[in-house]
């Protein structure tokens, strides 16, 4: 239990979900932990759960506002790694699309990762040898109807982690994505709410392995940020129960 001992790892979206068990499992395996998502309530729940014997920080931050980010980043100590969890989904089909959609879904789930990384990068915030994880998704692969806006963020993406693991290999930086299939999380909570029930409903009965639990995310995440992978960059861990 000690693979990311003594490590500093950043955790966005680790409010809910699959942030908050990559936060949970990588504080157990030794790691020191910042967590970072806009709801303090639930970041401090997060918190509680984190291993005891750690030194964790907690930071609310809007991803999406430009002078919280900027605060994140003057608070970061240097880091060994980085999981970018933070994500919305936006199921509409492709006539009902308006600008604030795209901006809604790809502010979140690519502009604010590149822009975080960029500050990061810049201020030399991250270690050689570090780690960063990016969590994409098995629809980008396995698309179902509604969702070509949450899957054209993805593949954006899956497209800069290719380039950026480029960069980042001489301070053998490595970067690679985790592509999960359908996972029980509030996320999927508020898609399923929405009007493309049917296509979901469909899509979640392709998984032969059913559907998935974050910490098999995180199990995912801990193994990527740990020395393990330490010949693994560029590349992309796909999480599909089975397909
Ligand atoms: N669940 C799935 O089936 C599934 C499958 C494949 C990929 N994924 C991907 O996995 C990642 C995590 O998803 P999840 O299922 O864990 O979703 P979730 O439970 O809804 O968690 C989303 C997280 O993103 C944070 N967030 C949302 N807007 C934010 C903003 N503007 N600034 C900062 N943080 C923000 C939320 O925190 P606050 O509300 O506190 O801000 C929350 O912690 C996402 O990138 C998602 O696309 C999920």
């Amino acid at each position: 239990m000690d693979d990311l001992k003594n490590k500093t790892i950043l955790v966005t979206g680790a409010s809910s979900g699959i942030g908050k068990e990559c936060a949970i499992l990588a504080s157990k395996e030794g790691a020191n932990i910042i967590i970072t998502g806009r709801n303090v309530e639930r970041l401090k729940d997060t918190f509680e759960k984190l291993d005891k014997s750690g030194n964790h920080k907690l930071f609310a931050a809007d991803l999406c506002n430009q002078s919280d980010v900027d605060s994140l980043i003057l608070n970061l100590p240097k880091l060994d790694g980085i999981v970018f969890s933070a994500g919305v989904s936006n199921v509409l089909p492709a006539k009902f699309i308006r600008k604030k959609h795209i901006d809604e879904t790809m502010d979140l789930n690519f502009n604010s990762v590149v822009l975080l990384t960029a500050g990061i990068l810049s201020k030399k915030l991250i270690n050689n040898n570090a780690s960063l994880v990016f969590i994409s998704s098995a629809v980008t692969k396995y698309p179902y109807v509604g969702a070509s806006l949450y899957i054209a963020g993805k593949m954006a993406l899956d497209g800069y982690v290719k380039v950026l693991a480029l960069e980042l290999a001489a301070k053998k930086i490595r970067c690679n994505t985790i592509s999960p299939n359908f996972v029980k999380t509030p996320l999927l909570g508020t898609e399923e709410q929405l009007i493309m029930e049917e296509a979901i409903e469909k899509h979640k009965n392709i998984h032969p392995l059913g559907m998935g639990m974050p910490e098999d995310v995180a199990n995912a995440a801990v193994y990527l940020l740990s020395e393990k992978a330490k010949w693994l960059t560029g590349t992309n861990l796909f999480l599909g129960g089975g397909i």
